[in-house]
C-alpha cells in the first residue's frame, strides 16, 4: 500500500470560510465536513434507517456487480472518488476479484485517516488486491493517477457525490474525467433520484441527529484547526428540499445574534437572528436529467441499474466518440 499525501489544507480552510462568512448569504463548502470526524459521522448516517440511500445503493450492487463488470476489458485498475469506508466498493472489488487473479485498486479520498484505516482492512481481507491510495480532492487525485494512463479503468464514483455539484458543474467535472478517459475505460456513478419530499427531507432530518452533529462538526472543526469560539448549541442543522431546484440545502442557523471570533483570521464574524450558513447541496435527478449532464460530459450511458424502489440508480458511462 502506497498512500500519496495532499498538501496541507489549513490554508485554504482559512480562506474558504473567511469568504464564505463575509459573503451574503453565508455559505461554507462542503468539502470541509470530511475530516476524520466528519467521516465518522458520515458512515453512522448511511447506517440510519432514514437514510436510504445507501441500501438503495447496496441493493444494486449487490445484484448487479457481476453484471456490471461483464462490460469492462480484463485485468481493469479500479479508481474510486470519495472512498471513505469503501464498505459498498467491496461488491465491485468481489466481482473483479472473482474474474481475475489481482486487482489494482486506487481509493481517492479528503481524510487521510479515514483512507488508510479502509485501505488496511481491505488488505487484510483480499489476499491478492494492490493498493495505491491517495488523499486529495478529486481533481488533484485524479491528476497523480494519470502515471498509471496504459491500464485500462473503472472508475467508481458512488453514493450520489456527484450530487454536491450543480448540475452545470456537475457536466463540466464529468467533461474533464470524460477527456482523460481511454476509449475502453468505463466510469460507474451513482444518482439518488427525484423522489417525494417527505422522504428526502426525513433523509436529511434523522430522529436521531447523526446529521445534526454532522453538519455541526463544520464549526468544531473550524474551532479545532482554526481556534474558532463557536458555541455549538447556539446553531441548528437544518436541511430543506428545494422543489424547483431538485436538491437537499442544508443549512446552520444562528439562534441569536451573535458575534463569534476565529483566531487564524484574528477577527470575529456577525449572525443575526435566525441568519443560515448554507453548509451543502445535495442535488436529486430524473433519468432525464442523467441524460442531459452525460451529453454534456461528452459521456456515453452504456446502462443503468435502479433498486427496486426506484429510489436510486446506477449508471455506466463511457466516453463517446466526438
Ligand atoms: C456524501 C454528498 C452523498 O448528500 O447525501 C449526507 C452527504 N449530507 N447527509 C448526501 C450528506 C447529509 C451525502 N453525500
Amino acid at each position: 500500500m502506497i498512500i500519496t499525501d495532499m498538501e496541507d489544507f489549513t490554508d485554504s480552510f482559512v480562506k474558504d470560510v473567511d469568504n464564505g462568512l463575509n459573503d451574503i448569504p453565508k455559505h461554507i463548502p462542503c468539502v470541509y465536513f470530511y475530516d476524520y470526524t466528519g467521516s465518522i459521522l458520515f458512515e453512522k448516517i448511511c447506517q440510519l434507517p432514514e437514510y436510504y440511500l445507501t441500501q438503495a445503493e447496496t441493493e444494486i450492487l449487490e445484484s448487479q456487480s457481476k453484471r456490471i463488470i461483464t462490460t469492462l476489458p480484463d485485468n481493469v485498475m479500479l479508481v474510486e472518488l470519495g472512498s471513505g469506508s469503501s464498505v459498498k466498493t467491496r461488491l465491485i472489488i468481489e466481482a473483479l476479484l472473482s474474474k481475475s487473479d489481482k486487482l489494482s485498486y486506487s481509493p481517492i479520498d479528503i481524510s487521510r485517516k479515514m483512507l488508510h484505516e479502509s485501505s488496511i482492512s481491505l488488505l487484510e481481507r483480499y489476499d491478492n488486491l494492490e493498493i495505491i491510495s491517495v488523499a486529495a480532492t478529486y481533481e488533484e487525485g485524479l491528476r497523480k493517477l494519470t502515471i498509471f494512463n496504459e491500464q485500462a479503468k473503472l472508475i467508481l464514483w458512488l453514493g450520489s457525490s456527484i450530487g454536491n455539484f450543480r448540475p452545470a458543474e456537475a457536466s463540466r467535472f464529468l467533461g474533464n474525467i470524460a477527456a482523460t478517459m481511454k476509449p475502453e475505460d468505463c466510469l460507474l456513478i451513482g444518482f439518488d433520484l427525484v423522489k417525494e419530499k417527505r422522504i428526502l427531507e426525513k433523509a436529511y432530518n434523522d430522529s436521531q441527529n447523526v446529521t445534526a452533529e454532522f453538519n455541526l462538526n463544520l464549526l468544531s472543526r473550524i474551532n479545532r484547526e482554526l481556534g474558532g469560539e463557536f458555541d455549538l448549541g447556539r446553531f441548528t442543522h437544518q436541511a430543506l428540499y428545494n422543489e424547483e431546484e431538485r436538491r437537499i440545502e442544508m443549512y446552520l442557523i444562528s439562534n441569536c445574534e451573535q458575534n463569534v471570533y476565529i483566531s487564524a483570521m484574528n477577527r470575529s464574524y456577525h449572525f443575526g437572528i435566525n441568519e443560515m450558513v448554507h453548509t451543502e447541496n445535495s442535488c436529486k435527478y430524473s433519468p432525464e436529467a442523467i441524460g442531459k449532464i452525460a451529453n454534456r460530459a461528452g459521456l456515453q450511458i452504456l446502462e443503468q441499474w435502479f433498486d427496486s424502489r426506484h429510489y436510486f440508480n446506477l449508471t455506466l458511462f463511457k466516453p463517446d466518440n466526438r
